[in-house]
Protein backbone atom coordinates (compact mmCIF):
# COMPACT_ATOMS: atom_id res chain seq x y z
CA UNK A 1 0.00 0.00 0.00
CA UNK A 2 1.29 3.52 -0.86
CA UNK A 3 1.76 6.00 1.56
CA UNK A 4 -0.14 8.91 0.22
CA UNK A 5 1.07 12.33 1.28
CA UNK A 6 -1.79 15.05 0.25
CA UNK A 7 -0.03 18.51 -0.29
CA UNK A 8 -1.36 21.61 1.41
CA UNK A 9 -0.29 24.00 -0.99
CA UNK A 10 -3.95 23.45 -2.55
CA UNK A 11 -5.56 23.76 0.72
CA UNK A 12 -7.65 26.72 1.10
CA UNK A 13 -5.12 28.72 3.39
CA UNK A 14 -7.91 30.54 5.10
CA UNK A 15 -9.06 27.31 6.24
CA UNK A 16 -6.19 25.73 6.95
CA UNK A 17 -7.00 24.35 10.20
CA UNK A 18 -10.22 22.82 8.95
CA UNK A 19 -8.21 21.57 5.81
CA UNK A 20 -5.61 20.28 8.45
CA UNK A 21 -8.69 18.54 10.67
CA UNK A 22 -10.12 16.90 7.48
CA UNK A 23 -6.41 15.51 6.07
CA UNK A 24 -6.52 13.98 10.73
CA UNK A 25 -9.51 12.43 9.51
CA UNK A 26 -8.25 10.99 6.18
CA UNK A 27 -6.36 7.95 5.09
CA UNK A 28 -3.01 10.31 4.33
CA UNK A 29 0.02 9.33 5.89
CA UNK A 30 2.07 12.51 5.82
CA UNK A 31 1.19 16.22 4.90
CA UNK A 32 3.36 17.64 2.59
CA UNK A 33 4.46 21.05 3.06
CA UNK A 34 5.49 22.90 0.19
CA UNK A 35 8.10 25.90 0.73
CA UNK A 36 8.92 28.11 -2.28
CA UNK A 37 11.45 31.16 -2.38
CA UNK A 38 10.96 32.67 -5.69
CA UNK A 39 14.44 32.18 -6.21
CA UNK A 40 14.44 28.50 -7.12
CA UNK A 41 11.13 28.53 -7.93
CA UNK A 42 8.97 31.24 -9.45
CA UNK A 43 6.66 31.95 -7.51
CA UNK A 44 6.56 32.09 -3.26
CA UNK A 45 4.02 29.75 -1.05
CA UNK A 46 4.12 29.42 2.92
CA UNK A 47 7.66 29.43 5.28
CA UNK A 48 7.72 28.36 9.36
CA UNK A 49 5.20 30.34 11.01
CA UNK A 50 2.74 28.49 8.61
CA UNK A 51 4.38 25.04 9.21
CA UNK A 52 4.45 26.00 13.30
CA UNK A 53 0.66 26.67 13.18
CA UNK A 54 0.03 23.46 11.31
CA UNK A 55 1.86 21.23 13.53
CA UNK A 56 -0.44 22.61 16.16
CA UNK A 57 -3.24 20.54 14.11
CA UNK A 58 -1.65 18.15 12.63
CA UNK A 59 -2.26 14.75 14.05
CA UNK A 60 0.25 12.92 11.21
CA UNK A 61 3.96 13.81 10.12
CA UNK A 62 5.35 16.44 8.05
CA UNK A 63 6.79 16.10 4.91
CA UNK A 64 8.63 19.60 4.43
CA UNK A 65 9.63 19.81 0.35
CA UNK A 66 12.03 23.35 0.80
CA UNK A 67 12.24 24.57 -3.21
CA UNK A 68 14.43 27.30 -1.70
CA UNK A 69 17.88 28.32 -2.40
CA UNK A 70 20.73 27.57 0.27
CA UNK A 71 18.32 25.41 2.68
CA UNK A 72 21.02 24.77 5.11
CA UNK A 73 20.75 27.71 7.23
CA UNK A 74 17.31 27.30 8.05
CA UNK A 75 17.03 23.09 8.53
CA UNK A 76 17.13 23.33 12.22
CA UNK A 77 14.54 26.08 12.32
CA UNK A 78 11.97 23.86 10.08
CA UNK A 79 12.95 20.78 12.20
CA UNK A 80 12.20 23.01 15.37
CA UNK A 81 8.88 24.47 13.77
CA UNK A 82 7.58 20.62 13.08
CA UNK A 83 9.13 19.01 10.21
CA UNK A 84 9.38 15.19 10.30
CA UNK A 85 11.17 14.92 6.93
CA UNK A 86 12.85 17.53 5.11
CA UNK A 87 13.57 17.45 1.50
CA UNK A 88 16.12 19.55 -0.22
CA UNK A 89 16.91 19.75 -4.02
CA UNK A 90 19.92 18.48 -5.39
CA UNK A 91 19.75 21.23 -7.41
CA UNK A 92 20.30 23.67 -5.07
CA UNK A 93 22.66 21.97 -2.96
CA UNK A 94 26.86 21.63 -3.38
CA UNK A 95 27.37 19.72 -0.13
CA UNK A 96 24.39 17.08 -0.55
CA UNK A 97 26.57 14.74 1.02
CA UNK A 98 26.46 16.75 4.47
CA UNK A 99 23.47 18.62 4.11
CA UNK A 100 21.43 15.19 4.10
CA UNK A 101 23.68 14.47 7.84
CA UNK A 102 22.67 17.75 8.96
CA UNK A 103 19.04 16.48 8.54
CA UNK A 104 19.30 13.33 10.11
CA UNK A 105 21.12 14.68 12.96
CA UNK A 106 18.07 16.94 13.36
CA UNK A 107 15.86 13.87 13.55
CA UNK A 108 14.36 14.01 10.39
CA UNK A 109 14.11 11.91 7.32
CA UNK A 110 16.54 13.46 5.30
CA UNK A 111 14.85 13.43 1.39
CA UNK A 112 16.53 14.82 -1.76
CA UNK A 113 14.31 16.45 -4.56
CA UNK A 114 15.44 15.91 -8.26
CA UNK A 115 13.60 18.20 -10.94
CA UNK A 116 12.32 16.56 -14.23
CA UNK A 117 15.69 17.14 -15.63
CA UNK A 118 17.81 15.91 -13.36
CA UNK A 119 18.96 12.06 -14.29
CA UNK A 120 19.13 9.42 -11.06
CA UNK A 121 22.25 8.64 -12.02
CA UNK A 122 23.30 11.31 -10.22
CA UNK A 123 22.80 10.07 -6.38
CA UNK A 124 24.64 7.26 -7.02
CA UNK A 125 27.34 8.35 -4.47
CA UNK A 126 24.74 9.68 -2.09
CA UNK A 127 21.52 7.35 -2.29
CA UNK A 128 22.54 5.89 1.08
CA UNK A 129 22.94 8.85 2.64
CA UNK A 130 18.84 9.63 1.92
CA UNK A 131 15.63 8.53 3.53
CA UNK A 132 13.46 9.73 1.02
CA UNK A 133 14.04 10.77 -3.17
CA UNK A 134 10.92 13.03 -4.44
CA UNK A 135 11.29 12.56 -7.98
CA UNK A 136 9.53 15.74 -9.16
CA UNK A 137 6.61 14.60 -12.13
CA UNK A 138 6.00 18.76 -13.11
CA UNK A 139 8.38 21.55 -12.65
CA UNK A 140 8.55 23.06 -9.03
CA UNK A 141 6.49 25.91 -8.04
CA UNK A 142 2.74 25.52 -8.40
CA UNK A 143 0.36 22.83 -8.30
CA UNK A 144 -2.26 21.93 -10.81
CA UNK A 145 -0.02 21.46 -13.42
CA UNK A 146 0.39 18.36 -15.83
CA UNK A 147 2.44 15.09 -15.00
CA UNK A 148 5.78 14.22 -16.53
CA UNK A 149 4.99 10.95 -18.58
CA UNK A 150 8.90 10.45 -18.32
CA UNK A 151 8.27 9.98 -14.39
CA UNK A 152 7.48 5.88 -14.77
CA UNK A 153 11.21 5.42 -16.29
CA UNK A 154 13.19 7.35 -14.18
CA UNK A 155 10.55 5.84 -10.98
CA UNK A 156 11.75 2.55 -12.26
CA UNK A 157 15.53 4.06 -13.14
CA UNK A 158 15.59 5.51 -9.22
CA UNK A 159 13.85 1.72 -7.93
CA UNK A 160 16.87 -0.17 -9.55
CA UNK A 161 19.54 2.30 -8.62
CA UNK A 162 18.38 2.16 -4.98
CA UNK A 163 18.36 -1.69 -4.94
CA UNK A 164 21.49 -2.02 -6.79
CA UNK A 165 23.34 -0.25 -3.77
CA UNK A 166 21.41 -1.45 -0.87
CA UNK A 167 19.77 1.82 0.11
CA UNK A 168 16.44 2.05 1.78
CA UNK A 169 15.01 5.63 0.19
CA UNK A 170 11.51 5.78 -0.32
CA UNK A 171 10.45 6.84 -3.95
CA UNK A 172 7.99 10.02 -3.55
CA UNK A 173 6.00 11.28 -6.31
CA UNK A 174 5.59 15.13 -6.62
CA UNK A 175 3.15 16.53 -8.97
CA UNK A 176 0.38 15.96 -10.99
CA UNK A 177 -0.44 12.62 -9.10
CA UNK A 178 -4.04 11.71 -9.85
CA UNK A 179 -6.12 7.98 -9.96
CA UNK A 180 -4.97 7.29 -13.59
CA UNK A 181 -1.22 7.76 -13.24
CA UNK A 182 -0.83 5.97 -9.49
CA UNK A 183 -0.80 2.64 -10.66
CA UNK A 184 1.67 2.64 -12.98
CA UNK A 185 4.05 4.59 -10.71
CA UNK A 186 3.26 2.03 -7.74
CA UNK A 187 4.47 -0.74 -10.19
CA UNK A 188 7.64 1.04 -11.18
CA UNK A 189 7.98 1.37 -7.95
CA UNK A 190 7.28 4.57 -5.70
CA UNK A 191 6.12 3.96 -2.43
CA UNK A 192 4.67 7.50 -1.09
CA UNK A 193 2.26 9.50 -3.82
CA UNK A 194 1.89 13.44 -3.28
CA UNK A 195 -1.44 14.80 -4.86
CA UNK A 196 -2.72 18.42 -4.39
CA UNK A 197 -5.56 19.54 -7.07
CA UNK A 198 -6.51 16.10 -7.21
CA UNK A 199 -7.39 15.54 -3.63
CA UNK A 200 -8.24 19.25 -2.62
CA UNK A 201 -10.68 19.86 -5.93
CA UNK A 202 -12.53 16.81 -5.28
CA UNK A 203 -15.80 17.10 -3.91
CA UNK A 204 -15.22 14.49 -1.81
CA UNK A 205 -11.43 14.29 -1.08
CA UNK A 206 -11.48 12.26 1.73
CA UNK A 207 -12.89 9.66 -0.60
CA UNK A 208 -9.95 10.32 -3.01
CA UNK A 209 -7.39 10.62 -0.65
CA UNK A 210 -8.98 6.80 0.67
CA UNK A 211 -9.31 5.54 -3.34
CA UNK A 212 -5.26 6.70 -3.87
CA UNK A 213 -4.29 4.60 -0.76
CA UNK A 214 -6.33 1.46 -2.30
CA UNK A 215 -4.42 1.19 -5.45
CA UNK A 216 -2.85 -1.70 -6.32
CA UNK A 217 -0.01 -1.51 -8.53
CA UNK A 218 -0.82 -2.34 -12.60
CA UNK A 219 1.77 -3.24 -14.70
CA UNK A 220 1.39 -1.57 -18.52
CA UNK A 221 1.10 -3.76 -21.14
C1 LIG B 1 4.93 21.71 -6.82
C2 LIG B 1 4.81 21.15 -5.43
C3 LIG B 1 3.82 20.07 -5.29
C4 LIG B 1 2.40 20.48 -5.57
C5 LIG B 1 1.69 19.29 -6.13
O1 LIG B 1 6.03 22.55 -6.89
O2 LIG B 1 6.07 20.64 -5.00
O3 LIG B 1 3.91 19.45 -4.01
O4 LIG B 1 1.72 20.95 -4.43
O5 LIG B 1 0.42 19.69 -6.51
P1 LIG B 1 -0.41 18.92 -7.63
O6 LIG B 1 -0.69 17.54 -7.06
O7 LIG B 1 -1.63 19.77 -7.77
O8 LIG B 1 0.43 18.83 -8.86
ZN1 LIG C 1 6.09 19.38 -3.14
Amino acid sequence: MPFIAPSLLAADFANLQRDVEMLNASAADWLHFDVMDGVFVPNISVGLPVLEAVRRHARKPLDVHLMIVHPEPYLEAFAKAGANSISVHYETCPHLHRTLQQIRALGCLAGIAVNPHTPVSLLEDVITEADLVCLMSVNPGFGGQKFIERTYDKTARLKDLILRRNAAAYIEIDGGVNLDNAPRLLAAGADVLVAGNFVFSAADPKGVIAQLKDIRPIEMA
